[in-house]
């Protein structure tokens, strides 16, 4: 098992398969970016699979396939499948713009993809053209009716709550949610980049507590993934909704993830600029008791916590580059 220097069991890696993305949504990556990592220096598939291997051995029980947007990643159900096998892998899940999603849907599935969260910031057209950058809504709709169908559930849907832009929407997507049988959550905007710094942030307290009245939510027993959600349902357990409140009400004192970019560097806090490269030992001829031991070195530059809140402008990596 791997355990960091605060006493915290990490057994969740989320892995950027591509920093590409076919959307420009507002608090992730700007218009216009031209960043993006070289290709040569993308791992391949031989070398994640053999990375998140040892770490299966060392105790990460959960992988979750992150971008950019995942499904820009060629022979993605390839890769899945190949990481389902892993002995030690329990979880595998992906999070997606869910744009091409009614292609792929059934594909992740028989390839051992268990858990789906998707983005989907508003049930208005316009307003969600306005947010991506592209008129995609119908796209992401459809992706969702077909990975229903396809056997997921439940479907988590990502929707960043943004003051003046898509608050006004939160009920309808509770009550889209409810009868989809989706388990929404709402998110505070991270100042990553300038892009999530410039997002119209809104804390979720009182949104929680207009909520809980509204729809008779009270705390749920059940988990519903390895991340930092906390659930709140209705009495019958019907319906849940997800609150992940990095900024009012950080999670950090349980963080059990680290992060891993698709050019094979580890990013051992979402909000802070520790990292470690494992490319140029994966190409230098390592061995895998030396890629356990970089490992285990990473796992000791994590910090407590992240600088959100006491340093907003710190982060500059737009959320693109590492995944949400
Ligand atoms: P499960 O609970 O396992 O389903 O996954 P998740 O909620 O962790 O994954 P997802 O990719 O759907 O992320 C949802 C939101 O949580 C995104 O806005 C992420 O940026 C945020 N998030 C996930 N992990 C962390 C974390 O370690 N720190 C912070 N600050 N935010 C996180
Ligand atoms: N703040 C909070 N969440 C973000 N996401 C992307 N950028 C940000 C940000 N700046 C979310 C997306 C996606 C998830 C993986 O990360 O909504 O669903
Ligand atoms: Fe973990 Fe950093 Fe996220 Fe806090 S901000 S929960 S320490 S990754």
């Amino acid at each position: 098992m791997l355990s960091d220097r605060f006493g915290r069991s990490i057994d969740y890696l989320r892995v950027s398969v591509t920093d590409r993305c076919d959307l420009r949504c507002t608090y992730c990556m700007p218009t216009g970016f031209k960043g993006f990592e070289d290709p040569p220096d993308w791992l391949t598939f031989d070398e994640m699979e053999r990375v998140i291997g040892i770490f299966a051995r060392l105790g990460t029980s959960r992988v979750r396939l992150t971008g950019g947007e995942p499904l820009m990643r060629r022979r993605l159900p390839e890769l899945a499948a190949r990481l389902a096998a892993l002995p030690g892998l329990r979880d595998l899940s992906l999070s997606t713009n869910g744009t091409q999603l009614a292609r792929h849907a059934a594909d992740l599935r028989a390839a051992g993809v268990a858990r789906l969260n998707v983005s989907l910031d508003s049930l208005d057209r316009d307003c969600v053209a306005k947010i991506t950058g592209r008129d995609c809504l119908p796209d992401v709709l459809e992706g969702l009716k077909v990975a229903k169908a396809a056997g997921f559930a439940p479907i988590k849907i990502n929707m960043v709550a943004m003051r003046g832009v898509n608050d006004a929407e939160i009920d309808d997507l509770v009550a889209f949610c409810i009868e989809n049988e989706f388990v929404l959550r709402l998110i505070e905007a991270m100042p990553m980049g300038e892009t999530g710094r410039n997002a119209a942030y809104m804390g979720l307290e009182p949104v929680q507590e207009r909520l809980r009245k509204q729809f008779g939510l009270v705390p749920q027993a059940v988990e519903l993934g390895g991340g930092p959600a906390r659930y709140l349902a209705t009495g019958d357990g019907r319906a849940s909704v997800g609150f992940i409140t990095p900024m009012s009400q950080h999670f950090c004192a349980s963080c059990n993830r680290i992060r891993m970019s698709v050019d094979g560097t580890l990013y051992l806090c979402l909000g802070q600029e520790e990292k470690f490269e494992l490319r140029p030992l994966l190409r230098g001829g390592a061995s895998d008791a030396d890629l356990e031991h970089a490992i285990r070195q990473a796992i000791e530059l994590k910090p407590q916590q992240h600088d959100f809140t006491r340093q907003p402008g710190k982060i500059i990596r737009f959320m693109s580059q590492t995944g949400g």
